[in-house]
């Protein structure tokens, strides 16, 4: 790892998050209840930019699942290491991600949430979505923007539990 190069600076990924809140409020609408599920700790950033941009009443919960370690490819194995939430059946669900790369950690969560919670709607937003990597069926209902085969840090995502406060998206050349 060398030199931090800017991807996404702070103004234009401000306008991405903006632009997908425009889309989850056209597509459930201002009056139904939302109950929103940041997926941390990866998912803080985007989701608190993300939420002051919803007009429906919304409902925070977190969750906390771990994938990487100190690693730059997923190991595969999902922990979960918080999983609760509450009764979520008929409730409108939006679980949000900070980047969906093979799909295996969002895959898990979504069939956990379906299976045993039932909400009557479940949708999925990313901040990034890495489709060249994806091993599975699974994809994001909105996301941020695309990214290639990029390791990526900032605005939540990490490189061994550092970077994660930068405002904008870089990566290592
Ligand atoms: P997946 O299970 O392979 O889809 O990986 C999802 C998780 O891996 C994300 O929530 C991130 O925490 C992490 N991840 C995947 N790609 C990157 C990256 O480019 N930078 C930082 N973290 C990443
Ligand atoms: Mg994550």
């Amino acid at each position: 790892m060398k030199d931090l190069k800017v991807l996404i600076s702070e103004e234009e990924l401000n306008k991405k998050i903006k632009n997908v809140a425009d889309k989850i409020n056209a597509y459930f609408g201002e009056n139904e209840e939302l109950t929103v599920i940041c997926v941390l700790k990866g998912a803080i950033m985007f989701c608190t930019h993300l939420v002051k941009y919803l007009k429906m009443p919304v409902k925070i919960e977190c969750v906390r699942l771990s994938s990487y370690g100190a690693d730059t490819k997923s190991s595969g194995k999902i922990k979960a290491l918080d999983l609760t939430l509450p009764p979520l059946e008929d409730k409108n669900v939006l679980v949000v991600e900070d980047i969906i790369d093979t799909g295996l950690t969002i895959k898990f969560l979504k069939d956990y949430i379906e299976t045993t919670l039932k909400p009557k709607k479940l949708k999925i937003a990313t901040m990034a979505n890495k489709k060249m990597a994806r091993i599975n069926e699974v994809q994001p209902d909105f996301y941020g923007f695309e990214v290639d085969d990029k390791f990526i840090v900032g605005f939540g995502l990490d490189y061994d539990e550092i970077y994660r406060n930068l405002p904008y998206i870089g990566y290592f050349e």
